[in-house]
C-alpha cells in the first residue's frame, strides 16, 4: 500500500478519541528512555495499563480489600462483590452463556494446563490425538507434553503455510480419525496471522473432537464471540488486554467444566471436607483453589470496560490502520524479511535484517528509545519451521502511533547500517 494512503487511513480511524486523548490514559508512554520518547512496540508479551485500571486496583486495596467467599464483615462482601462483578464483565465481554463458563486463573498459560489436567487427565489415553499447529506458543505445546508423558496419547501439528497461514483443507484432508481435541492459536504470537477457529471448530466437532482456543493475542484486538466461535474452551490473559499481570481466564462450556474434576484442591473449591471424602464446590470455584488474585480481577474488569468505552470496532480500525501503515513502512525496506504475510492478522511484525541477529537489532532500537521483543518468542517448533534461529518482533496497539512507526524504520536503517 501506498504510504500516503496508509497514514491518511491511520488519521481517518480516529473518529472516536484523539490520539493524544488516548495516549494521555497511559501514564508510561509518557516515559523517555535514554532522552528519546518511549516508543513501545512489545505490547504481544503485555500491553501498558490505562490510568482507569491502575486506579480501580489502588481503589480496591485502599477501600475494599479483604477475602472473598469467606468473610461476613463488610469489607469482606465489598470483595465478594467487586470479584464477582468482574467475573460477570468478562462474560459478557466473550460472549459466555454463564457466570459459571467464567474461571479465573493466571493468565493463559494456567487455563490450558486446566484442561490438560483435568480434562485430558481424563479423557486422553493410547490412540487419541491432539491436534496442535506449527505455530502454537510454547504453553499449548509443553502442557500437552506433560500430559503424553502420563497418558500415552499423541501429538500431531498441523502445518503453516509459507504464507503463514493453516490450510483448512489440508487439515481435513490428514484428518486423524482418533483426534479428540484440535488446540490452536487464534492469532500467532510470531505471524500475526489469525486464524479462523469458527470453521476449525466446526470442522472439529463434525468429526467428534473439541476445540480449545488460546485467545491471549486474539482478546485485546478483535470482538470475541465464544458462542459465535461455538469454542469448546477459550484460554486468555489479563496482561494482553490493557489488564494486570496475574490474572486471566479460562471459559469453557458448561457441561464440560460440569463433568470434569477438579485440578487443584484447596479451600474455596469444596462444599464439603472429611478425612474420607470431599465434594467440590459449584462452577466456576470447583476450579479456583485457594485465595484467588481479587485485586487482578478488578483490574481486569477496568481495562474490559476501557475497551468497550474505546470500542472494539474503533480499536480494530484503527490497529488495522496502523498495521497498514507499518507494513507499507517495513515492506519498502531493503534486506528486511518479514514473517506472515495472512491477509487476517494481528499488529505483529517479526523480522529479521539480513545476517543481523535479532538480539542485536532490539538492543540497536532500545538504544533509540523502542521497545521490541527479539528471540524465539516461545515458540521454537515454528522458528524451526520458518527456518530461523531467531527473529525480531514489533507489536503494536492502538495506543502506538505513525511517528512512531517511522521511528522504528529509520532506526532499522540506522542498524543495517551499523551492522554492515
Ligand atoms: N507470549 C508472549 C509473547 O509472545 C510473552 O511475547
Amino acid at each position: 500500500m501506498d504510504m500516503g494512503v496508509a497514514a491518511a487511513r491511520v488519521r481517518r480511524a480516529a473518529g472516536g478519541p484523539s490520539e493524544a486523548e488516548v495516549r494521555a490514559d497511559f501514564p508510561i508512554l509518557s516515559r523517555e528512555l535514554g532522552g528519546r520518547p518511549l516508543a513501545y512496540l512489545d505490547n504481544a508479551a503485555t500491553s501498558q495499563k490505562p490510568r482507569q485500571v491502575l486506579e480501580a486496583m489502588r481503589r480496591f486495596y485502599e477501600r475494599s480489600n479483604a477475602n472473598v467467599h469467606r468473610a461476613i464483615h463488610a469489607l469482606g462482601e465489598e470483595a465478594t462483590a467487586a470479584y464477582e462483578e468482574a467475573r460477570g464483565k468478562l462474560r459478557r465481554f466473550i460472549g459466555a452463556a454463564s457466570d459459571g463458563e467464567i474461571v479465573f486463573t493466571r493468565g493463559t498459560t494456567e487455563s490450558i494446563n486446566l484442561v490438560a489436567s483435568s480434562w485430558g487427565g481424563e479423557r486422553l489415553g493410547p490412540g487419541d490425538v491432539v491436534l496442535l499447529t506449527e505455530m502454537e506458543h510454547h504453553s499449548d505445546i509443553v502442557p500437552w507434553q506433560l500430559l503424553r508423558a502420563r497418558r500415552g496419547f499423541r501429538l500431531a501439528a498441523a502445518r503453516v503455510e509459507d504464507d503463514g497461514t493453516l490450510d483448512l483443507d489440508s487439515i481435513r484432508r490428514n484428518w486423524d480419525p482418533g483426534t479428540k481435541l484440535v488446540a490452536v492459536a487464534h492469532a500467532s504470537n510470531v505471524l500475526g496471522t489469525v486464524n479462523d477457529v469458527k470453521a476449525l471448530a466446526a470442522l472439529a466437532h463434525e468429526r467428534g473432537a473439541l476445540i480449545l482456543v488460546d485467545a491471549a493475542q486474539s482478546v485485546p484486538h478483535m470482538r470475541i464471540d465464544v458462542r459465535d466461535l461455538d469454542c469448546d474452551f477459550l484460554a486468555l490473559s489479563g496482561h494482553k488486554a490493557y489488564g494486570p499481570m496475574g490474572i486471566g481466564a479460562l471459559y469453557g462450556k458448561e457441561a464440560l467444566l460440569e463433568a470434569m474434576p477438579p485440578w487443584m484442591g484447596g479451600g474455596d473449591m469444596i462444599r464439603s471436607v472429611s478425612f474420607e471424602e470431599s465434594a467440590w464446590n459449584d462452577l466456576p470455584w470447583k476450579f479456583e483453589a485457594g485465595t484467588p488474585n481479587v485485586g487482578g480481577a478488578v483490574g481486569l474488569g477496568a481495562a474490559l470496560d476501557y475497551a468497550d468505552s474505546l470500542g472494539l470496532d474503533w480499536i480494530a480500525e484503527r490497529e488495522l490502520a496502523l498495521s497498514a501503515y507499518a507494513l507499507a513502512r517495513l515492506g519498502a525496506m531493503e534486506g528486511l524479511a518479514l514473517y506472515g504475510t495472512a491477509p487476517d492478522r494481528c499488529p505483529v511484525f517479526s523480522f529479521n535484517l539480513g545476517a543481523v541477529h535479532a538480539h542485536d537489532v532490539a538492543q540497536y532500537l532500545d538504544r533509540e528509545g523502542i521497545a521490541v521483543r527479539a528471540g524465539h518468542h516461545c515458540a521454537q517448533p515454528l522458528m524451526r519451521r520458518l527456518g530461523i534461529p531467531a527473529a525480531a518482533r514489533a507489536s503494536l496497539a492502538f495506543y502506538n502511533t505513525e511517528e512512531e512507526i517511522d521511528r522504528l524504520a529509520l532506526a532499522l536503517e540506522g542498524a543495517s547500517r551499523f551492522y554492515a
